[in-house]
């Protein structure tokens, strides 16, 4: 079974009542549950972590080696910043997909600048809550067609 590491940056444990105009009124642990329910749907097994660390998201990528076959990563601002998040991901060597609930192409210009999409099988973005379910979809069809190679 695939298992698919779900994986939160800095203040999405706020979703709910952060900036709802941009964000939805969706909180991190709805999301949590639909993407739970979602793993059983497609059969695939799932973790999902929030941290507003960039160490402790680190661990959690290093972590990943051995215990997951891809990771969803919504990294939040460090998106925009974290040098350390893109070696990470580079490091571990798993597929991942870049995730962002807004359309970063459609806001301030900072957000327009990721430093993980050149380490990622691709980016989700603008969908709001669905688009982690959507990454799943993505990064399990992904997983699939890797194993036919
Ligand atoms: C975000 C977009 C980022 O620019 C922002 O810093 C976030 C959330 C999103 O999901 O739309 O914290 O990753």
């Amino acid at each position: 079974m695939q298992r698919l590491l779900i994986l939160n940056g800095p203040n999405l444990n706020l979703l709910g009542t952060r900036q709802p105009e941009v964000y939805g009124s969706v909180t991190l642990p709805m999301i949590e549950e639909n993407c739970r329910k979602h793993a059983q749907e497609i059969g695939v097994g799932v973790a999902f972590e929030q941290s507003n660390h960039e160490g402790v998201l680190i661990d959690a990528i290093h972590n990943a080696k051995g215990n997951a076959d891809g990771i969803i990563l919504n990294a939040g601002a460090y998106t925009h910043t974290s040098v350390a998040l893109h070696d990470a991901l580079a490091s571990v060597d798993l597929p991942a997909v870049e995730l962002h609930l807004s359309n970063v192409h459609a806001r301030e210009e900072f957000r327009r600048v990721s430093y993980i999409s050149k380490v990622v099988v691709g980016q989700i973005c603008g969908f709001g809550a669905s688009g982690y379910t959507l990454a799943m979809d993505a990064l399990s069809g992904y997983l699939s067609e890797k194993d036919l190679l």
